[in-house]
């Protein structure tokens, strides 16, 4: 995932290095990142939580027992909302916390929660960093999969020199864009089961979104998708019992829980993450996937002509992911579902796509501006779809697009048992 669209929690220690983690909010923000400040009340002693919460443009919260913070947004949800967790300064006190699992402020308790991915910038007195006891707990939280970026040799502020300053907020910034390029929602711990449901031992894969084609390094072309709709299939499925994998293109919306999300910009992208989490047994292909991309990238930015002659681009082909996942001879998913985004003529076009993608299924939309869904089908959160299969058209009621990925999760669960399935196109 792009820092642009990061979703960063910031957890700042009480440490001299608390400064900087004004800074470092100030770096992630102006790269496009929305960032949530969490303060331990030994950080308040550095830095006012009126400053964090004037840089992050966001409430700072720090305290467990919040009445009116756990009716916004319980804890445990601005852990999970986050796409990257980052402890700036990561203290002594605070490492071994987490280290030892212990949960007695809100910090500590939501490091002992989350399901994201870890960054810690540790910051403290040379002698307490070198101490065996910070190192073994270091040591164990790289074991548990924390990542750490730091600590710089540099003068303390005590005067003493050594390692034990934390990094400057451009080498946080710098790890935490690595660590984004990968997964960063952790595997369900073994042990935490997922409640048993009509797709428990099934393996199901969503595309979702738009995608993005590049023009120039700073311009693509887009769509209006939103996301809504797969997102919600994919956690609709994983609420079945099914392990999901999700493949999206760049939306504003966040990752599913309990799903693994695959993030992409380009339908090459999208198409090469799904063939990477083949085998399934079911493929959803919810994505609004771009038709056409520009043959050419260009290198630099396309720039105004003194003439005003005005650029034009040769467009190429993307390729089809639904059609080339249904036709596959080897390693088909077994109940392969497609969407039609329609304007006009809905049920003739879907019933074409049917054919030509060689799908079991068709779920078909009215996209049209003057569609009878208030607000518009992408974008907005309701849906009204036709079903379409070799057995004939259903059509469902204007239902929240939550209600129809409930509704098409049950139905792939029967179709998926159904002795009539075909095993290839
Ligand atoms: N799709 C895909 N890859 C593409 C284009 C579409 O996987 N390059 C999938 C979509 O995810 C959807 C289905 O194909 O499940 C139909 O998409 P839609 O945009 O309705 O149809 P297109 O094939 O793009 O045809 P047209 O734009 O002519 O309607």
């Amino acid at each position: 995932m792009p820092l642009n669209r990061a979703r960063i929690l910031l957890i700042v220690g009480g440490g001299i290095a608390a400064y900087k983690s004004l800074d470092l909010v100030r770096r992630l923000r102006e790269r496009g990142a929305s960032v949530r400040a969490v303060m331990t009340s030994a950080s308040a002693q550095f830095v006012t939580p009126l400053s964090m919460a004037s840089l992050t443009g966001n409430q700072v919260h720090d305290d467990l027992f919040s009445l009116t913070d756990e009716a916004q947004m319980g804890h445990i949800e601005l852990s999970r909302d986050a796409d990257l967790i980052i402890i700036a300064p990561a203290t002594a006190d605070l490492l071994a916390k987490v280290a030892q699992g212990l949960a007695n402020d809100l910090a500590s308790t939501l490091l002992l929660a989350t399901d994201t991915k870890v960054l810690a910038a540790p910051s403290m007195n040379l002698r307490m960093w070198l101490h065996p006891a910070t190192q073994r707990n270091v040591a164990q939280l790289k074991t548990d999969g924390v990542a750490f970026v730091g600590p710089d040799d540099g003068e303390m502020a005590c005067g003493e020199y050594g390692p034990g300053r934390m990094a400057e907020p451009l080498a946080i910034v710098a790890a935490a864009l690595e660590l984004l390029k990968a997964p960063t929602k952790l595997p369900l711990p073994a042990g935490l089961k997922r409640a048993p449901g009509p797709l428990t031992g099934h393996r199901v894969l969503v595309t979702s979104g738009p995608t993005h084609e590049p023009i120039d390094p700073v311009r693509y072309i887009a769509n209006r998708s939103s996301g809504k709709q797969g997102h919600a299939i994919a956690l609709a499925a994983a609420q079945a019992g099914a392990e999901v994998v999700l493949v999206s293109g760049p939306v504003s919306i966040p990752d599913p829980e309990g799903v693994q999300t695959l993030h992409v910009e380009t339908a090459r992208d999208m198409l090469a993450a799904v063939e990477s989490a083949l085998p399934a047994d079911i493929f959803i292909s919810t994505a609004a996937v771009a038709d056409w991309r520009p043959a050419e990238v260009a290198a630099s930015k396309v720039k105004k002509t003194a003439t005003g002659s005005v650029p034009s681009f040769a467009m190429t082909e993307n390729p089809d992911i639904l059609a080339s996942i249904a036709h596959r001879q080897v390693g088909r998913p077994k109940l392969v579902v497609g969407f039609a985004a329609e304007t006009g003529n809905v049920l003739t076009y879907a019933q074409d796509k049917l054919a030509r993608k060689a799908c079991d299924l068709i779920v078909a939309n009215d996209v049209s501006l003057e569609s009878d869904v208030a607000g518009g089908v992408m974008g907005g959160s309701q849906n009204k779809v036709h079903l379409i299969s070799s057995d004939g058209v259903e059509t469902w009621p204007i239902l929240d697009k939550d209600e129809v990925a409930r509704r098409l999760v049950a139905r792939c669960a029967e179709l998926l048992m159904s002795p009539n399935l075909k095993a290839a196109p």
